[in-house]
């Protein structure tokens, strides 16, 4: 666990934080990019921070990978990529600095190490988790496995690296639909995600079979809430995570991974969108599409949101937080990883 106080103890020593009008304006042209959404009083609080990290990146060789998720300050003040998970294990494989720090999930770090074993992965704040990757072990892959003789077993990439490499594939909610389609056999294994699998099962030839796992942030969406703010306002189009119900996934009129919502709300640019998924999304492009209003049902991941400026600039700084994944496991792991990648290629997800 992060000890809080001696990590503010060890920045006081180092950097002056305080609120900087100065470095705020200094750094408006990254501001710009957040205009709508943070005022730039509250910039000046995030400024030196963000000046103090951007600088020791390059003192450290070091890149930031940021999931869609992270709250503004970080995805745009900060990261040198954004995107699903998809996207930022894909980016993992082809990073040439010496270290990523991984501004996302616990899972999302050792993707990376496991993908680019030779960087240093840091996680600046260990305890970001993910309700998904903690409701099944390498031992309940075996469990499935003993139930659904000869079933591959297709793990979503929300797990830990034992879970990866006990499976056959590992898929992303980008891509899982054309894995499962892709696997030998009538029935198909996967974990940990019940409402993925579900939604997969309903556009699938396959037989689907699944690990009760949910994720604590999208399974809170309701299809009578969805009813009733469509009902208030029929123009709103309705935009869903596949880690959402089936009964939410039918009343949306998308429903994708986050990068896919993305690129739909840029592809359509409806007047009114509603996302419903993590609260930061909606947030996070509100500048880049002035034209769209944002409906904002707001679900927060607690695991998410455990990752802050000031947690990173500490890792940055300390070199703390570093990942590591045995390497038998890794090797195993990295099999099923990078069997979906390619199979993601070769398929044009
Ligand atoms: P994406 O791969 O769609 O970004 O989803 C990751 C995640 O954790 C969603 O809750
Ligand atoms: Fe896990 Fe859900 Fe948080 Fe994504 S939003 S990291 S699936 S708990």
């Amino acid at each position: 666990m992060l000890d809080l106080a001696n990590m503010r103890a060890t920045l006081a020593d180092h950097y002056d934080l305080a609120p900087s009008l100065d470095l705020a304006e200094a750094q408006r042209h990254i501001h710009a990019r957040m205009d709508r959404v943070l005022p730039f009083a509250d910039w000046a609080i995030h400024a030196p921070y963000v000046a103090a990290i951007n600088r020791l990146k390059k003192e450290r060789n070091a890149v930031i990978l940021a999931h869609n998720y992270m709250t503004p300050d970080i995805y745009h003040g900060i990261a040198d990529h954004v995107g699903d998970s998809l996207q930022l294990a894909i980016k993992a494989t082809e990073v040439e600095a010496e270290v990523i720090v991984q501004c996302g999930v616990h899972f999302m770090a050792e993707t990376s190490k496991i993908l680019n074993p030779a960087k240093t992965v840091l996680m600046p704040d260990m305890a970001a988790g993910c309700s998904l990757a903690e409701s099944i072990t390498a031992e309940g892959v075996e469990e499935m496995r003993r139930r659904y003789p000869g079933a591959p077993v297709v793990s979503y990439v929300n797990t830990t690296a034992e879970v990866k490499a006990a499976s056959d594939i590992c898929c992303t909610s980008a891509n899982a639909l054309q894995i499962v389609e892709a696997m030998e056999g009538d029935t198909v294994i996967m974990t940990p995600d019940r409402y993925l699998a579900q939604n997969v099962a309903n556009q699938s030839s396959k037989k689907v079979v699944f690990w009760p796992g949910s994720c604590i942030v999208h399974e809170l969406y309701t299809a009578e809430d969805l009813r009733a703010y469509r009902a208030h306002d029929p123009e709103v189009k309705i935009l869903a995570h596949p880690e959402c119900t089936p009964e939410v996934v039918a009343e949306a009129d998308f429903t994708g991974s986050t990068a896919g919502i993305i690129k739909w709300v840029h592809d359509h640019k409806p007047a009114k969108a509603m996302l419903v998924t993590e609260c930061s999304m909606a947030t996070n492009i509100s500048d880049e599409l002035p034209e769209v209003d944002f409906a904002r049902p707001c679900n927060m991941c607690p695991y998410m949101k455990k990752i802050t400026l000031e947690k990173v600039l500490y890792a940055l700084h300390t070199m703390t937080g570093q990942v590591e994944v045995e390497a038998g496991v890794a090797a195993r792991a990295r099999v099923a990883v990078e069997k979906m990648i390619a199979l993601s290629r070769q398929l044009g997800v």
